[in-house]
């Protein structure tokens, strides 16, 4: 870490404790970030983002010791997890501990927790919360129902001056968002996929965790169909149908955005053929880059190759079919 850097951390923990928000890289997305502990830095989260007052958000840590500040009643899966991936993209729900604020949880008995993995932000969470185990709110730093930002230009377009302080920790690795996995139920449930799949859980727990069943109120906001959505209407098709969906959108007058593993087949005005990394962590580092890309074009439509139907590209299908079902309503849902 430079002098520089050093000296925005600390102005960072100085908004922070004074109750303002601060914007920091992880390895997925960038985070909104707010003091755990102070309900009102809290409710400055949920209006710069539009977000609704009972989506709980996760409370980032600096270190697995502090669970025990957070967290109650801890699974050895928790332990166990948290020992392997952490700090990683994976995010663990577990009953909250007594003391834990409503605005944090949205008022469940549960609270999500995680200990990222950039440099940058674990020299905040340890500048701010080291010693006490403090943690910081953070949900991904874009307005509600947005494609999450993955470079601190995309934080300053979501939320401009609403956020205090944005610290650059370059384009984010990972990319999307963490895997969720409740373990407060008794069997672990993986509520959202992520970099971390199914496979690599049932490799630490010796099973496979659930998937969710999506009854019910919506927990995860990442649940709700309309998330992660650009506002130019997105279209998951086969790659030999993008020719002529896109003959079609050109033959109307509009542009045409399309994202494909393969080369262009058809090269024509208005159209912008962009070739998506056939590896599904490359794709997944360039996926949310590329759609804020394709959406500020001005096309009529965005078409996006349907990936491959492997366990590898899960959470890639996932983020997918979630911008085809919220783009074009042009505010968050
Ligand atoms: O990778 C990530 O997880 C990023 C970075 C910044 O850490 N954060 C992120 O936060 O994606 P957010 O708020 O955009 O998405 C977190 C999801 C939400 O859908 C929320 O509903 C869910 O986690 N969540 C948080 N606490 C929960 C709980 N106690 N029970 C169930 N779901 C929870
Ligand atoms: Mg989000």
């Amino acid at each position: 870490m430079t002098a520089e850097d050093a000296a925005r951390i600390e102005r960072a923990v100085a908004l922070l404790r004074a109750g303002e928000l601060v914007a920091f890289p992880t390895e997925t997305v960038y985070g909104l970030g707010a003091d755990a502990a102070n309900p009102a830095a809290v409710a400055k989260v949920f209006a710069a983002k539009g977000r609704p007052a009972a989506h709980p958000l996760i409370v980032h840590l600096s270190s697995a010791a502090h669970l025990a500040r957070w967290a109650r009643e801890l699974p050895p899966e928790a332990e166990r997890l948290a020992a392997e991936f952490w700090p990683g993209p994976l995010t663990l729900i577990l009953k909250r501990q007594a003391g834990v604020a409503d605005a944090v949880t949205g008022g469940q008995d549960t609270v999500g927790l995680r200990v990222p993995g950039h440099p940058l932000a674990l020299a905040l969470l340890e500048a701010f919360g080291g010693k006490d185990g403090g943690g910081l709110a953070a949900p991904s730093a874009n307005r509600f129902g947005r494609i999450s930002p993955t470079t601190a230009a995309h934080v300053r377009e979501e939320l401009g001056g609403a956020v205090a302080l944005v610290l650059d920790g370059g384009p984010c690795a990972v990319g999307i968002e963490s895997t969720i996995l409740d373990l407060s139920r008794g069997q672990p449930v993986l509520l959202r996929p992520g970099a971390i799949g199914a496979a690599d859980i049932a490799r630490v727990l010796g099973r496979p965790p659930q998937a969710a069943t999506g009854e019910g109120a919506p927990r995860v906001s990442g649940s709700l169909a309309a998330h992660y959505a650009p506002r130019t209407p997105l279209r998951l098709l086969p790659a030999g149908q993008l020719a002529s969906a896109a003959g079609q959108v050109l033959a109307t007058g509009g542009r045409v955005a399309v994202l494909a593993l393969a080369e262009p087949t058809m090269q024509k005005a208005g159209l912008e053929w962009k070739r998506m990394p056939a590896q599904p962590a490359a794709y997944a580092r360039a996926l949310y880059a590329s759609l804020r890309e394709a959406d500020a074009l001005g096309c009529a439509a965005i078409l996006v190759e349907q990936p491959p139907g492997d366990e590898a590209w899960l959470a890639i299908r996932d983020r997918l079919r979630r911008a085809a079902a919220g783009a074009g309503d042009g505010n968050g849902t």
